[in-house]
């Protein structure tokens, strides 16, 4: 019996096991909010219409104490899932004594030190539910398609994406990595099946805090024999359209609690604009617009708007604290104005990081040099200007990996392509059509001073056999934290694994 099926037993008694979420008494009666991780109900115990031992084992109940509660179950609309268990016994299995998440804001240090209790939270049971329902879907599209899935080594012996942040360790007294990804070993593979993805954890020591990084996630790579990188976009359109669409359609409730506006993620069935490296240069550098708009320009009319709107707040927050400061006034107005400044101090708290951003952004934008990588900057001031996820191809060859092809029309270039999420999320694919010139690879091996004695069964796969071949790599953790648009990567992965964090 769970609280999702409660629509079933209208009028019948059921009995929930779970966890309380909530509790609050008013005479006679106590209310207590269940929770068994399918959903919440609202139980009522009265003291009129239960033994007096059992009444009082309700009112002792705190905040995730464990339970067991039966009764009738009643429609009602106003409460959270649209019924009520009107209670006829209750049954504490564990007191929870001072559950250490309570109803007050918590700063992120702390929520993320009480990771293993925060995912009961109503916000991180929505994200991890929105995530496993996006592994579903992955799963599904692929097997659906034809793929083969793989599974690729974790320990390995030599680096897929260049050496600078890789994890070392031992094996057996040789050095070996931790997997940065399974791409080298799912080439392997796509010329004994075809097509196949792998999806599996990757590592990459990263150095450095940013929303975007963690140093232990999720990755799906397929590879396809006989794709080119054409071929590679549309199948990256096709996937990301699938798993976004399903995630609409069967997520609404969480994506509700977490308060998702979803218009953006409906553009999803639009086409994913496609531009070459070149083309997204001139965006960023605000020498081509996009719809009209002018990826500096508007980034300048932002700041004033953030500006103006940080003075307007700090004035209403004065104004307020003024007010309730006047001899006596209402409690209740009290409230309702500190209310009113708590929320003003949190939307302070946004803007003013807007304020210090959006320099950061215009600066990296304004002195952006041709031939380099993007950077998370560089990301976001082109992704602010998309309502659709984009795909940038074509990228000079010198910047990226060392597998890429180089392309055939201009040498300056490799075809790789990276896909990046709108509204100032950015990279959430990188892929492209793989160099198949055994002699091409040689050189790049040795430019990106890799160990070649390491690579010589990659070389295998030129020489018996070779055939144009694309794939990519969709990090899991980018995906979901774009769907649900959360402000850092930490809460998309159940215990996130980054520069300073081993535990919980
Ligand atoms: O762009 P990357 O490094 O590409 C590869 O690893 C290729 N071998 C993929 C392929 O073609 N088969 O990584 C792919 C994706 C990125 O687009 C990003 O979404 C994610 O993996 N990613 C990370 N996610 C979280 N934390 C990190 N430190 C990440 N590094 C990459
Ligand atoms: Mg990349």
């Amino acid at each position: 019996m769970y609280i999702k099926d409660l629509g079933l037993y209208e009028g019948k008694e059921v009995t929930l096991k779970g966890w309380a979420a909530n509790k609050r008494e008013s005479k006679g009666l106590v209310f207590i909010i269940v929770r068994d991780g399918s959903g919440l109900c609202q139980t009522v115990v009265d003291a009129s219409k239960v033994a007096e031992d059992i009444f009082e084992a309700a009112r002792k109940v705190t905040l995730e104490t464990s339970l067991i509660i039966s009764g009738i179950v009643v429609k009602d609309e106003r409460q959270v899932g649209g019924f009520e268990l009107q209670a006829s016994h209750v049954e504490i299995i564990q007191t929870a004594v001072d559950y250490p998440i309570a109803k007050k804001e918590h700063g992120v240090d702390f929520l993320m030190d009480h990771r293993h209790l925060w995912l009961r939270s109503q916000r991180q049971w929505s994200i991890m539910r929105i995530r496993n329902r996006i592994i579903f879907s992955i799963h599904q599209f692929f097997q659906e398609d034809g793929f083969v899935q793989m599974d690729a080594p974790i320990f390995t012996g030599n680096a897929c994406e260049g050496t600078t942040n890789l994890f070392e360790t031992e094996y057996y007294g040789e050095q070996a990595y931790l997997s940065q990804s399974g791409q080298l070993y799912g080439e392997a593979m796509a010329m004994a099946m075809g097509k196949i993805y792998t999806f599996g954890p990757t590592f990459r020591a990263e150095k450095s805090k940013t929303r975007r990084h963690l140093s232990e996630f999720w990755m799906i790579e397929p590879e396809m024999a006989f794709y080119d990188i054409f071929d590679n976009m549309d199948l990256i359109e096709r996937f990301l359209r699938r798993v976004v669409s399903d995630v609409l359609q069967t997520c609404k409730t969480e994506l509700e609690i977490i308060g998702r506006n979803t218009s953006v993620l409906e553009n999803i069935i639009k086409p994913f604009p496609r531009l070459t490296y070149d083309e997204a240069v001139s965006i960023i550098k605000g020498e081509k617009e996009v719809n009209g708009k002018n990826a500096i320009t508007s980034l300048e009319t932002e700041l004033e708007v953030v500006k103006k709107r940080i003075d307007e707040i700090h004035a209403e927050i004065k104004e307020r604290e003024e007010k309730i400061k006047t001899p006596g006034m209402k409690k209740g107005e009290i409230g309702f104005n500190q209310a009113k400044i708590d929320k003003l101090k949190q939307e302070l708290d946004d803007m003013e990081e807007q304020a210090r951003n959006i320099p950061q952004w215009l600066n990296s934008a304004k002195t952006f040099e041709y031939g380099n990588d993007f950077g998370g900057s560089d990301e976001t001031v082109l992704t602010r200007l998309f309502d659709v996820p984009i795909m940038v191809y074509n990228w000079p060859h010198a910047v990226k990996a060392f597998y890429l092809k180089r392309d055939p029309n201009d040498s300056r270039f490799a075809r790789g392509v990276d896909t990046l999420a709108p509204e100032g999320y950015g990279e959430i694919v990188g892929g492209g059509e793989r160099e198949t010139d055994e002699q091409l690879l040689i050189e790049k091996i040795n430019e990106h001073e890799l160990p070649m004695q390491a690579f010589e069964w990659y070389l295998d796969l030129r020489r018996y056999g070779a055939v144009p071949h694309a794939g990519f790599g969709l990090g899991l953790e980018r995906l979901v934290t774009w769907i649900c648009k959360l402000p850092h990567v930490r809460e998309s992965i159940p215990f996130p694994r980054m520069y300073g964090r081993l535990l919980p």
